[in-house]
């Protein structure tokens, strides 16, 4: 395929067997490649191959911008560094969703807003009893998110901005709760209600920690750790969940039952499901005279072991939120002064001994977001089995923005990827006798 100018427009050209020379646009965004717009391929008989999307835009978006090979993530044009250094994560809600930071008015609006949507229906409440006291907790969160639609029939219109927006405070609101009565499920204490003269972190905290018996008193610095650690988690572009979000959106299904499927495909171990299966790693490696076994173990082709918290599908360098994440670890252990840290020396040693292995070198493997969270969490005191619940809470509102952004889209279409079919060509069925067929 060339690729050819003509005045300011910029065309590839692709020849198909038999057909005159096809112009495909290029397009430009406003950072990142330019990209083939191959709308019109169809129209001639032809689709294009890419499985797992390696080379396919699916949308254009407005909301988070990444440079894998420069190590850049951007909120609405924001370095993530910066938001996580400056601000608080509703803050970071508000500039997810509208598009611009709040001025100090419009964050009291909206922390009001979110503050008054916290408590959930206490119907819910039963929901949680017709799980096991030992299911995961993110298969009580897909169910129970998925299940707020048959709370809000009278605000489920799509089309209306208005009922859009309520969705989207509601869910962000009423995560954290959804997300701490599944803790509190899981350990057979009752629910706690939601204190509302917290901050976001602080009111999970107290969600997670508190009983009838004692108060849960907050940590600021461990309070500061965990609204990090949500910033970090908010949006990410179009990966797995997230497009999950945005295709089952794409049929004009309601938002609650997108969240679920977003649930659903971030507890995967290869998306959201690494933080927990990251900590478990670290766990059976257990001393730093095993890492070179498991250095091995990941190496070898025949073993389907990975390094858990490693590779990124876009990042080509280091995960600029595992950046963040190292130095708010080492916070989080200082301030619990909590000096030596078996899994955080482990984690340490990994890393040194896998940036400078020319099998990870080769392919660009650096520790992602989920390296040293599960660290942070884990200090903190929350069980392995809440990370990916965590992740969830946290990046709902980047679900949130795709989902809505997309009803605003007017190139937004029903989302339906086509294949190559390599089953069997036409066939026939046999006919068979009538003493045979009757037998079956
Ligand atoms: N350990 C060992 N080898 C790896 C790893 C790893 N963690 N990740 C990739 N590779 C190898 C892989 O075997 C392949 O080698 P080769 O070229 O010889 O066949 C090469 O690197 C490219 O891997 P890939 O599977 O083609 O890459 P991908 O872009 O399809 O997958 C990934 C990306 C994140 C799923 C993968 O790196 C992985 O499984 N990592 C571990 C799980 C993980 O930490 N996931 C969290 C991602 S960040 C948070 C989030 O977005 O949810």
């Amino acid at each position: 395929m060339d690729s050819a100018e003509k005045g300011e427009e910029k065309f590839a050209i692709l020849q198909l067997p038999g057909k005159e020379p096809l112009r495909l646009p290029i397009i430009k965004g406003t950072m990142g490649p330019e990209v083939i717009d191959i709308r019109a391929l169809g129209k001639q008989g032809y689709f294009t191959y890419d499985p797992g999307f390696v080379s396919t835009a699916a949308c254009s978006s407005r909301i988070t911008f990444i440079d894998g090979a420069k190590g850049v993530l951007l909120y609405r044009g924001y370095p993530i560094d910066q938001l996580a250094d400056r601000c608080n994560y509703l803050r970071v809600c508000y500039l997810l969703l509208n598009g611009e930071l709040p001025s100090k008015e419009q964050y009291q609006e909206f922390e009001g807003q979110i503050i008054h949507h916290t408590l959930v229906h206490e119907q819910i409440h039963s929901l949680y009893q017709a799980y096991r006291r030992d299911s995961h907790p993110m298969a009580v969160m897909c169910g129970i998110a998925g299940a707020l639609s048959a709370f809000y029939h009278d605000n489920l219109d799509i089309y209306d901005p208005e009922h859009r927006y309520s969705t989207a405070i509601r869910l962000i609101a009423k995560m954290p709760t959804l997300a701490a009565m599944s803790y509190k499920y899981s350990i057979g204490h009752p629910f706690v209600y939601p204190r509302n003269d917290l901050s976001y972190a602080g009111n999970f905290l107290h969600m997670m920690f508190s009983t009838p018996c004692e108060e849960y008193e907050v940590n600021p610095v461990i309070e500061k750790a965990l609204d990090k650690i949500f910033i970090l988690h908010a949006d990410h572009e179009q990966n797995a969940s997230t497009s999950s979000v945005r295709l089952a959106g794409s049929s004009g299904a309601n938002p609650y039952a997108c969240i679920a499927a977003g649930i659903a495909s971030l507890w995967g171990p290869a998306h959201g499901g690494a933080n927990e299966a990251c900590l478990r790693m670290l766990g059976q490696i257990g001393t730093v005279d095993r890492i070179p076994e498991f250095i091995a173990r990941a190496k070898d082709k025949n073993d389907p072991f990975r390094l858990s918290g490693f590779g990124h599908r876009v990042y080509k360098t280091y995960d600029p939120r595992a950046r963040v994440m190292r130095e708010t670890c080492h916070e989080v252990l200082n301030e619990l002064h909590i000096k030596n840290h078996p899994v955080l020396d482990v984690a340490t040693e990994l890393e040194r001994i896998a940036l400078s292995d020319p099998y990870f070198i080769e392919r660009n493997l650096y520790p992602n977001v989920d390296f040293y969270s599960g660290i942070i969490l884990n200090a903190i005191g929350i069980p392995t089995s809440m990370f990916t619940v965590i992740f969830a809470l946290a990046r709902t509102v980047g679900w949130i923005s795709h989902w809505t952004e997309m009803q605003e889209m007017p190139e937004s279409r029903i989302g339906r990827p086509r294949q190559i079919y390599i089953g069997k060509p036409l066939r026939a069925v046999k006919k068979q006798s009538k003493k045979t067929s009757n037998k079956q």
